[in-house]
């Protein structure tokens, strides 16, 4: 693959005022004041961080979405998004509550037309042959679709009914998953004793029963408690690795996104602003001569914040906790002006340690936001666009 620095790509924006269209060509994830040749509004935008999202030119696109729009009314859900799944791999689409997520899982899978555009998937357009995309694909949906009165077996075959599985194959496919998630004793158990996370596994292989080429997964940790969570992440992959599937799922939880994902769609208010390997997405906050450091301060005050924030050397400043900040810094030099400073106005630092940026980095870098939305209504606004932020350090979902 090219590097990033050597490929040009074009974004088409649409201007906030007087919604004139215009198209754009730069660096992939290049950082650009597009003025409007109508209006002259400027704003910044950001140009997609791949010209062609297809990376494995050898292996054949799972799924093909291009200008894929969705309107409710007058609001758009899904702005214009266009992007491959390959083969094979685990793709995730990240992004905070209402960014669109779930907007674009349900028309993939048939359940909501599009506005606009076009996709298809496991090689079926998702409009024309709707029932064929069907076949090929498992579902596990926001909202769990089990009967508690049925017992795992039951819920099962019933699903698998649908699909017209003939009844000895069919418990033949049922013993195997149940097997595969270590649930076979609870085979003939009613679902409505199971526990959420035991529940969760079923309702995942649930979605396996067709031998779907493709799962889709939205949000399939949410509200598990911790034990289970790690379950179903393991549970996914393992459906990846030994079943071959091609999983799509989506997450607003960074570190999930991290430790499942071979690529990352970062979706933020319907539109896909950075498109990735979670390395590469991570190297748009860490450039070469960008770095994260977490300075522990034992006296800590909002005075050595400010005075750190205004210099140029720092792209964004994160207030941690009451004795921590995390500090993006940009240039040689960056770190040791930092300090510098730092001293300069009386800080005890205790502790410095350079970290590699998480994906909520680079969402903060992208958007000027934390995905968490609970968390940025926290979070205390001050000086330039991306000021410094307090955070909970409680987590929250
Ligand atoms: N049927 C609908 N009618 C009107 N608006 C809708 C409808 N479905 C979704 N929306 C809106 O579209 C936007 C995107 O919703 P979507 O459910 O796709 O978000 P999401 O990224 O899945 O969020 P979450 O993390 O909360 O699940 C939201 O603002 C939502 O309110
Ligand atoms: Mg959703």
């Amino acid at each position: 693959m090219p590097s990033a620095n050597q490929q040009k790509t074009t974004k088409k924006f649409k201007c906030p005022t007087c919604e004139t269209i215009e198209t754009v060509t730069g660096a992939p994830g290049e950082h650009i004041i597009v003025t409007c040749p109508s209006c002259k509004t400027t704003g910044k935008a950001i140009l997609p961080t791949t010209t062609d999202h297809t990376h494995h030119k050898d292996s054949k696109a799972a799924i093909v979405i291009t200008h894929l729009k969705k309107m409710f009314g007058d609001f758009t859900a899904v702005d214009d998004v266009t992007f491959t799944v390959n083969t094979g791999e685990i793709f995730g689409l990240l992004g905070p509550n209402g960014a669109g997520k779930s907007t674009i899982i349900r028309m993939l899978c048939t359940l909501s037309r599009p506005s606009a555009g076009s996709a298809t998937v496991a090689g079926y357009d998702i409009i024309d042959q709707d029932s064929k995309v069907r076949e090929h694909i498992g579902l596990v949906s926001e909202k769990m679709i089990m009967y508690d009165d049925l017992t795992a077996r039951e819920n099962l075959a019933l699903f698998g009914r649908l699909y017209n599985i003939p009844e000895p194959q069919l418990q033949q496919r049922i013993n195997d998953l149940l097997t595969f998630v270590r649930m076979e004793k609870w085979a003939d158990a009613r679902i409505g004793t199971f526990s959420t996370g035991m529940k969760q596994r079923i309702n995942v292989i649930r979605a396996l029963v067709n031998e779907p080429e493709i799962l889709f997964l939205d949000e399939p940790t949410l509200g598990l408690d911790p034990q289970s969570t790690s379950d179903i992440r393991d549970l996914i992959g393992k459906i990846n690795t030994d079943q071959g599937t091609t999983i799509i799922l989506t997450t607003h939880m960074m570190s999930e996104a991290d430790m499942l994902c071979d690529r990352i769609g970062i979706i933020d208010k319907g539109n896909i602003v950075a498109l990735d390997t979670p390395a590469n997405l991570k190297k748009l906050v860490s450039g070469t001569d960008a770095n994260v450091f977490e300075i522990q301060i034992s006296n800590l005050t909002p005075h050595m914040i400010t005075a750190v924030q205004a210099s140029p050397a720092v792209k964004t400043i994160t207030q941690e906790d009451e004795t921590h900040i995390k500090v993006h810094v940009l240039g040689p030099g960056a770190f040791d002006t930092i300090i510098d400073l730092l001293r300069k106005h009386g800080a005890k630092v205790a502790l410095v340690r350079n970290i590699e940026p998480t994906l909520e980095d680079v969402f903060l870098h992208l958007t000027g936001r934390q995905v968490r939305e609970k968390v940025s209504e926290t979070v205390n606004h001050r000086g330039r666009g991306h000021g410094p932020r307090r955070r909970q350090t409680s987590r929250v979902r």
